[in-house]
């Protein structure tokens, strides 16, 4: 569904991304973890089109994207929620799920038929009861609490039909209750089938819980990548990402 192929970009002295290359097979769910700074965010800018690569190609269904504005990006199928969520803090829930529906590249994705043309609200109310939002629909985004308003960002992307959804750190930031609810959200969403779900996250639980596949970087480079088995018993692994392993009783 997704490859990327030797995907590089500086910031002056700082290698962010170092000739990663991976796949994300259609429909599974794969995690990208690694350290703070490990070039995770600045991935996912490169594949939504935020920043351009130095070098490499993105190929969504085979076709390289890179270049391409971050709209069209959109429009080709790959959505994404961010890190720090992006909202309308005066629109309610409902009006923000429209809202992306009639905007012109909502507009243009109902009319060239990826999904069919409905009304915006039946289109709106199917994402907040995929997402447990439905109950919030009125409220107004900025008076959300942090998880739901996680929740509606993830919505905006999903409810003009991703194949491809990028979560940076969904998680974030949440208490251990907010946490497993959001994980199960995002766990029962995946399962229903037809979305290529790509996850940052720092939990490593929650990673070994949900990923067919995961991939670790460390320094802008690809350190290792596997099955969660695969990875949690990765010397390479433990050492960058969890720390040096404690000497026990010394
Ligand atoms: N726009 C930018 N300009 C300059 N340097 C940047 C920029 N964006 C990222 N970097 C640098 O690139 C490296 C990778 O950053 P990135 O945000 O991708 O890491 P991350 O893995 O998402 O970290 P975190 O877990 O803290 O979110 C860091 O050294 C960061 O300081
Ligand atoms: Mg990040």
């Amino acid at each position: 569904m997704l490859r990327v192929e030797n995907l590089r970009k500086s910031f002056g002295g700082v290698v962010a991304t170092n000739d990663l290359s991976m796949t994300f097979e259609k429909d599974s769910l794969t995690a990208v973890i690694g350290p703070n700074g490990a070039g995770k965010t600045t991935f996912f800018n490169q594949i939504s089109g935020s920043l351009r690569p130095d070098y490499g190609r993105i190929l969504l269904e085979g076709q390289d994207i890179v270049g391409l504005p971050p709209a069209e990006i959109v429009r080709r199928g790959i959505g994404r929620a961010f890190q720090v969520s992006h909202l309308f803090k005066t629109l309610t829930v409902e009006e923000s799920l429209r809202g992306a529906l009639l905007s012109p590249l909502g507009k243009s994705l109902r009319m060239t038929g990826r999904f069919p043309l409905r009304e915006t609200r039946d289109r709106a109310y199917e994402v907040m009861d995929q997402l447990g939002l439905t109950s919030k629909a009125d409220v107004v985004s900025g008076n959300l609490s942090h998880g739901d308003q996680k929740l509606l960002d993830m919505a905006l992307a999903l409810v003009l039909q991703p194949k491809v959804l990028l979560l940076d750190e969904p998680v974030a930031g949440m208490g251990p209750e907010e946490r497993e609810q959001m994980i199960e959200t995002v766990y029962a969403l995946w399962k229903q089938g037809g979305l290529t779900l790509v996850l940052i996250e720092h939990d490593m639980e929650i990673v070994f819980r949900v990923s067919q596949h995961i991939y670790v970087l460390s320094y802008g480079r690809l350190l290792a990548q596997g099955t969660a088995q695969e990875v949690r018993h990765n010397p390479a692994v433990i050492e960058a990402y969890l720390g040096t392993p404690k000497e026990t009783h010394a």
